[in-house]
């Protein structure tokens, strides 16, 4: 096995440079110009011009953050990117810094401004082409642009805000106080596409389907004739990622399928069925059930149950590539944001709150060359790679899943019985919710086996038994998330169900917390 760990080279469309300030919307600037049909990649803001240049940016959007630009040493950018003539847009910290920078003036305010707010249209500006004179704007400031720079226009005030948007037509430069990529602003993707289209002359190509011929055509050529091997769990990710490898070397992929025994119902044989049968991958599938109870006996700590699963997984997939002749290549579902460098002056290490585990930890132990087809797109972009790849709907639309599987809905010990009542019972709250085919339908759904046991009744008897937990939530991102409004009937079958089908169960209860600050798991 090869050492390091190059990852896909790729072939880059027309690209938008995002300079990241460290806003919470950094992420959804990327996507609306994805949205746009626009490719975009996001970079720290005091990237050197070299890095930026290397990828040939045809505009370059500079996001809000935390920061004020008066405060000394206050995060900026390389100063070519004033020079370099590529149009810019700066969103909230980013006005402030082309005002900073170029000449404007800026005041420290004393109250900040958070919330909707309305947007006067002042002169006539291709920015805001197509949009009413007044219209609605998401604010998050404190700093406030007094007077924009020598050659800028000012293009749009608010009650509190007398500069909330101005441009530089001839060099291209514009900003906007408000927030144009959040839902809350009216006029936001029009904003944004004005730009990108009206003013950079960006032309609308980023496909997904251009984007799975390219990577096929680059993964071929990259990986040659050596041979690839993939952990496949039945996630979209990894199951995108695999399509499109196998798609560019056909059976020079080997999947490996590993049954931890923590999976849910019927999971297992649908994965292998679907992956082996239906779109013909080489598929190894390694009962590995018993060695993952044995190695989760005793445990109830969950991050101990996450490291334990871990190092098993590890072990189990590094005994299956040894089978398996020159193997050169891994590959990882990786998604963007996980690649994502963010360098804040104020960004602090996050809190651990979990350690996820994917198959993330492989390469450092198993030292193959790696291939992250997915490493430059967002989950929903992965989703539609999938789509494009003819995936079935079951495996492109899948809820997330941890990736210890059931180990975590499983609070206390893990054992053979208990995975087996919890499968049962949320085999029922699954089918339930989608058989009622609701209105709004839940982002995520699953039963949770608590360690408590209460007393009840059936028939004339007394019970001593387990007590489920149901957990339905809405959200986008699973970042933050709402408990879903389920109809009182369904709640009532799915309880019924449970107690009358499932032995050892006399209780259901229904989690109503928001995440933050519970989590969507319990763990
Ligand atoms: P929490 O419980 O942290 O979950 O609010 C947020 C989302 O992440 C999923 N989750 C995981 N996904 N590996 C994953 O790929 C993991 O280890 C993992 N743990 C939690 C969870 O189901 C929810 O959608």
């Amino acid at each position: 096995m090869a050492m390091a760990s190059p990852q896909t080279p790729v072939t880059r469309p027309a690209t938008v440079i995002i300079l990241d300030f460290g806003a919470q919307y950094s992420q959804l600037i990327a996507r609306r110009t994805r949205e746009a049909s626009v490719y975009s990649e996001i970079l720290p803001h005091d990237t050197p011009w070299t890095a930026i240049a290397e990828r040939e940016p045809a505009a370059i959007i500079l996001t809000g953050g935390p920061e004020s630009t008066l405060a000394p040493n206050a995060p900026g950018v390389d100063p070519e990117v004033w020079r370099s003539g590529i149009p810019i847009l700066g969103i909230c910290y980013g006005i402030q810094l082309i005002a900073r920078d170029l000449g404007g003036e800026l005041v420290r305010s004393t109250h900040s401004e958070y919330g909707p707010a309305h947007l006067e249209r002042l002169g006539d500006s291709p920015l805001f082409a197509g949009i009413a004179q007044h219209t609605r704007v998401w604010m998050s400031h404190g700093d406030t642009v007094l007077a924009p720079p020598p050659g800028f226009t000012v293009y749009g005030r608010t009650a509190q805000c007398a500069v909330a948007a101005f441009g530089d037509p001839v060099r291209r430069l514009y900003g906007v106080q408000f927030h144009p990529e959040v839902v809350q602003t009216e006029a936001g993707t029009t904003v944004i596409s004005n730009f990108l289209h009206g003013i950079a002359g960006i032309a609308p190509e980023w496909k997904m389907a251009s984007f799975v011929e390219s990577t096929v055509g680059q993964i071929r050529e990259q990986v040659g004739n050596g041979h690839v091997i993939c952990a496949l769990s039945g996630g979209v990710d990894s199951a995108v990622a695999a399509t499109l490898v196998s798609r560019a070397i056909g059976k020079q992929l080997t999947c490996v399928f590993v049954d931890t025994g923590l999976l849910r119902a019927n999971e297992g044989q649908n994965v292998v069925a679907a992956f082996r049968d239906v779109l013909h991958l080489n598929v190894v599938k390694v009962d590995a059930r018993e060695r993952f109870l044995a190695a989760l006996a005793g445990v109830i700590d969950p991050e101990q149950k996450r490291v334990r699963i871990g190092h098993e997984f590890i072990a189990v997939f590094e005994e299956e590539a040894a089978k398996l002749s020159d193997v050169e290549w891994l590959v990882q579902g990786t998604l963007y944001p996980d690649v994502i460098e963010s360098k804040t002056p104020s960004s602090k290490a996050g809190h651990k709150i979990k350690s996820h585990h994917n198959v993330g930890g492989l390469p450092d132990v198993m030292a193959l060359k790696l291939i992250e087809p997915l490493r430059l797109l967002f989950k929903d972009e992965v989703r539609e790679v999938g789509r494009v790849l003819g995936l079935p709907d079951a495996i492109v639309e899948r809820q997330p899943f941890p990736g210890p599987g059931l180990a975590v809905r499983v609070l206390g010990e893990v054992t053979a019985q208990r995975l087996d009542t919890l499968r049962a019972a949320d085999l029922i709250v699954t089918s339930e919710i989608e058989r009622a085919a609701l209105e709004t339908h839940p982002w995520q759904y699953f039963a949770v086996l608590t360690p408590l046991q209460s007393v009840g009744v059936m028939g004339d008897g007394r019970t001593y038994a387990d007590l489920v937990a149901v957990r339905a939530i809405t959200s986008e991102d699973g970042m933050t998330a709402d408990w879903a409004r389920l109809p009182y009937d369904l709640l009532a079958r799915i309880s019924t169900r449970i107690v009358n089908e499932v032995a050892g169960v006399n209780r259901v209860a229904y989690d109503v917390t928001t995440k933050p600050p519970a989590t969507v798991e319990w763990e």
